[in-house]
């Protein structure tokens, strides 16, 4: 259970790149961050493009002036000079800047904090892996949502074989406020999104998928993807060649097969992330609309609801509850989950303790890396015509 008391020495000094007045992140990563106050301070920004906008934000959610930043290149610089200068960034601006920011983040000697869709290519999360690794610093990418302890009670109950062998994987993100396009043109926040320049090679792949392909890793941890075909499509015409829709059909090493629905144009959907897992006994199912329950359905008895902050569930889901049963749980708490274990995280790498970290299980740059090889290879195959194609 967690209660807000410390699990490091003390909070660490955090600053953001982005994730300023306008933006759609920002405050998830700061209702997260802050939850408890003692895994991270924010004392330091480079919040906004626009940098008065940037400082006058800044100063209104409690930064000192001198530390709001114009950029995250005098950020990085004039708190390098400072004896209490940030030890940890955040970077929640659009997803074309995440790798140049990420690496003179790294090469400042800070621990990073990156937004998803991580970078564009496979071979930038490499270099930026193996930089990250020279440098001795962690860097964690904020699948948002994966912080929910159900989640982790879907990975025990799998692992301990409640549903028996895994043949089907259900994943499905969508909503449908893509449908209206003139947002592409007026909206901040959208108009990157559909602009390859800035958003990258794909959409909604990126946008949505990458989480609830990362959450199905997270549960099924031991399952690697041997080939995929998708067929991704932008109703909107004006978006291609990038997508506003896409299925995936999956075949895993172990025989097992899946699919992922992703969508910004499920008209009127409002809960469409959902993920099934099917196996050879049972199956269980995780839906955000009702995010603290899970459902249990053992072939030839009646379903179960398995509830959040319960007796019964496995200690790795008891750990990360907060709030105790009969109260919702959500997206905030989830937030503030994996900001307490990137802390955590970090504070095992400034003292070595790599025992820990071994343990750990937080959105690290390994799922970082695997989101960005998930966007190339549905985007090789689309590209291809919609083929099966090697997972590599
Ligand atoms: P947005 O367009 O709404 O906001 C971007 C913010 O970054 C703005 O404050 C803008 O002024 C600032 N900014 C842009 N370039 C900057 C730079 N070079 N230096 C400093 N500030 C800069 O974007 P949104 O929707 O907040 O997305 C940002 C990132 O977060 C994207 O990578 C997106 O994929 C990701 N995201 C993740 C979510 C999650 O659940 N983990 C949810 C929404 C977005």
């Amino acid at each position: 259970m967690i209660n807000g008391e410390r699990r490091i020495e003390r909070p660490l000094r955090w600053a953001m790149v982005g994730g300023g007045r306008t933006s759609q992140v920002g405050y998830k990563h700061r209702t997260g961050a802050l939850r408890d106050n003692t895994a991270f301070q924010l004392v330091a920004g480079a919040f906004d493009m626009d940098f008065a906008r940037g400082r006058d934000f800044g100063v209104n959610i409690g930064v000192a002036a001198e530390r709001c930043y114009p950029d995250y290149k005098s950020l990085f610089a004039e708190e390098a000079k400072r004896p209490d200068g940030v030890e940890a960034v955040t970077i929640a601006t659009p997803n074309g800047t995440h790798y140049e920011i990420t690496k003179a983040a790294l090469n400042a000697g800070l621990h990073v904090i990156c937004e998803k869709p991580l970078f564009f290519k496979v071979e930038e999360a490499e270099e930026i892996k193996a930089l990250a690794e020279e440098k001795g610093r962690i860097l964690g990418v904020t699948y948002g949502f994966s912080g929910q302890s159900m989640l982790l009670q879907m990975r025990a109950m799998v692992a301990a074989g409640a549903i028996g062998d895994v043949t089907i994987v259900n994943l499905q993100y969508t909503h449908g406020y893509g449908c209206d396009p003139t947002g592409d043109k007026t909206n901040e926040s959208q108009k990157w999104r559909v602009d390859p320049a800035v958003a990258g090679p794909s959409f909604v792949l990126g946008d949505l998928s990458t989480h609830t392909y990362y959450m199905s890793n997270l549960i099924l941890p031991d399952m690697r993807i041997k080939e995929l075909l998708c067929d991704r499509q932008s109703f909107v015409g004006t978006r291609a060649p990038l997508e506003d829709n896409a299925h995936v059909m999956m075949h895993y090493e172990n025989g097992a097969v899946g699919t992922m629905w992703v969508s910004a144009v499920n008209a009127g959907c409002m809960t469409g992330q959902r993920i099934r897992i099917v196996g050879t006994k049972a199956s269980l199912e995780w839906w955000d609309a009702y995010p603290t329950e899970l459902r249990h359905e053992v072939q030839g008895q009646p379903g179960q609801i398995l509830y959040r902050g319960t007796d019964y569930l496995d200690g790795i889901a008891k750990d990360d509850e907060r709030l105790g049963a009969l109260h919702v749980e959500g997206l905030s708490e989830s937030w503030a989950n994996i900001y307490l274990k990137f802390a955590i995280a970090m504070d095992a790498k400034n003292r070595g303790d790599e025992e820990l970290l071994k343990d750990l299980v937080y959105p690290s740059i390994d799922g970082g890396l695997e989101g960005v090889r998930w966007i190339a290879n549905c985007v090789k195959s689309a590209e291809q015509g919609s083929v099966w194609v090697k997972y590599e």
